[in-house]
């Protein structure tokens, strides 16, 4: 077993814990960040695309957003069809200026990968482990355990420890039920995703109510187009040929004079429909941020900027934690949780708005066309979607950085090989680990 030693243990290699990583460098804080899966695979994996305008301040303040100011689409709105017309929501005119950004998680997750990989070396997140574990969470100095890609057993001793370990992660679970309050639907569908490599055949987002189901063009490029399907929860991808998707987009989007562009499909995933909120989102010295303290239904875009604004009220808290100041880490959770429970709340909105429910009745349709209606036809009704999809309320911002970005263990060799021993590990606030200085 090798022990070690660390500011900021961090489980979890999505959104949350990379750029947790990264502002805790910022700031001069030491992490340690473990990834069960390999750097291909984090990089591959598809999901969100909407960046709030407000994220895109935050990657843009952390000084990672150089890619994203290059390539993300900027969108100043949104169609709503339903009842056979297609209606444009103006973000900028309804909330003076207020626009989001397309650009994939998956190129978010690559440019931080990148960076803490360039400003803290090969060590700077550990992919691949195995057999995660976190222990000691009611002490100061909590445990993180982990097996490395070459089989050795880790043990990191740690000021503080982030669970961002998404939502079948190990962190939540280490929590005592007693000690939380889950709040949990499952939706009676699901989405079929696609990624076409096909211009999109629209200049901003559809969100489409159809008797048949929901459905949505997105993109991820000038060349590369998402759609998504709503489908029943047990559907078997290997039902769906691209065929079949495309034809049932075609149903679902069709309008007259309007065709949907075709194209190769590069990725076919079905992925759930769930709000999920656990509370509090800290236990003693374990901070729990992203989908490992919450979920959304994906039809407000709302998962991945409230895993980036976790993160950007956490950073703060634990450098002022390993400081000894608590005063942040006592409010981070009450801080968090209300614009988790706002997300979560317009999530729900728009997925019950725009989905049909299977076996529902009439009055479900007229009440969803009837809402759908007054969203478009009222200033206020559109300024109220207009305001929650494009942030409600400002993040932190992130101050420069103060020195060199550091990172890895305090020690790089083992801390001792014996049993641990107290002194280097005391309760006073840490010196400027060697890296820094250099
Ligand atoms: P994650 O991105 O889940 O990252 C958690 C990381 O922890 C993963 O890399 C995982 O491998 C790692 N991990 C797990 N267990 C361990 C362990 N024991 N030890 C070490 N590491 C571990 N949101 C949208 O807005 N739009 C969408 O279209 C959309 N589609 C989605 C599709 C899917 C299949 C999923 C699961 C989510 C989707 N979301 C979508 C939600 C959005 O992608 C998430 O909210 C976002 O990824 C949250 O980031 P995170 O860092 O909190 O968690
Ligand atoms: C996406 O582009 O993947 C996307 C866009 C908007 C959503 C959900 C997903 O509401």
């Amino acid at each position: 077993m090798m022990r070690t030693r660390t500011q900021v243990g961090i489980v979890g290699g999505g959104p949350a814990g990379l750029l947790l990583s990264h502002l805790l460098a910022r700031r001069g804080i030491h992490s340690v960040l473990v990834e069960i899966r390999s750097r291909e695979y984090c990089e591959a994996r598809q999901r969100a695309g909407v960046l709030e305008d407000g994220s895109v301040a935050l990657l843009r303040g952390a000084g990672v957003a150089d890619r994203l100011d290059r390539q993300g689409l900027e969108h100043g709105g949104i169609y709503l069809q339903f009842g056979g017309e297609r209606r444009h929501i103006d973000f900028r005119d309804l909330t003076g200026g207020r626009t989001v950004t397309v650009y994939a998680q998956t190129e978010v997750v690559k440019d931080l990968i990148a960076r803490r990989l360039g400003d803290g070396g090969e060590d700077a997140i550990k992919f691949s482990v195995s057999d995660t574990e976190v222990a000691e969470l009611d002490s100061d100095r909590p445990v993180l355990r982990y097996t490395d890609a070459d089989g050795t057993r880790h043990e990191v001793i740690c000021d503080a420890i982030a669970g961002c370990d998404g939502f079948h992660g190990i962190c939540r679970p280490a929590i005592p039920a007693s000690a939380l309050t889950v709040w949990e639907r499952d939706y009676p569908y699901a989405w079929l995703g696609i990624l076409a490599d096909v211009p999109p055949s629209t200049d901003e987002l559809i969100y489409a109510h159809h008797p048949a189901g929901f459905a949505l063009h997105s993109l991820r490029s000038p060349a590369v187009s998402r759609l998504y399907l709503q489908v029943d929860p047990d559907e078997r991808i290997e039902a769906w040929s691209d065929d079949r998707i495309w034809a049932e987009l075609a149903r679902r989007f069709g309008l007259p004079g309007w065709t949907l562009e075709q194209g190769p499909v590069l990725d076919k995933t079905i992925t759930p429909m769930r709000s999920f909120v656990s509370a509090p989102m800290r236990h003693g010295r374990l901070f729990l941020a992203g989908d490992a303290a919450h979920i959304v239904p994906p039809t407000g875009a709302k998962g991945l900027n409230l895993a980036l604004a976790d993160v950007a009220v956490l950073a703060p808290a634990l450098e002022a934690l390993v400081h000894g100041d608590q005063s942040l880490a006592a409010s981070y959770s009450d801080t968090c949780l209300a614009r988790v429970w706002r997300s979560t709340h317009f999530s729900w909105w728009m997925t019950t708005m725009l989905h049909r429910t299977p076996g529902a009745d009439e009055l479900e349709l007229q009440l969803q066309l009837s809402q759908l209606r007054y969203v478009v036809s009222s200033r206020a009704a559109a300024t109220s979607l207009a305001e929650n999809y494009t942030g409600f309320a400002p993040l932190p911002t992130v101050p420069p950085p103060t020195g060199p970005l550091s990172t890895g263990p305090l020690s790089t060799g083992p801390l001792s090989t014996g049993p641990l021993s107290t002194g280097p590990l005391s309760a006073r606030p840490l010196s400027a680990p060697t890296d820094r200085s250099q």
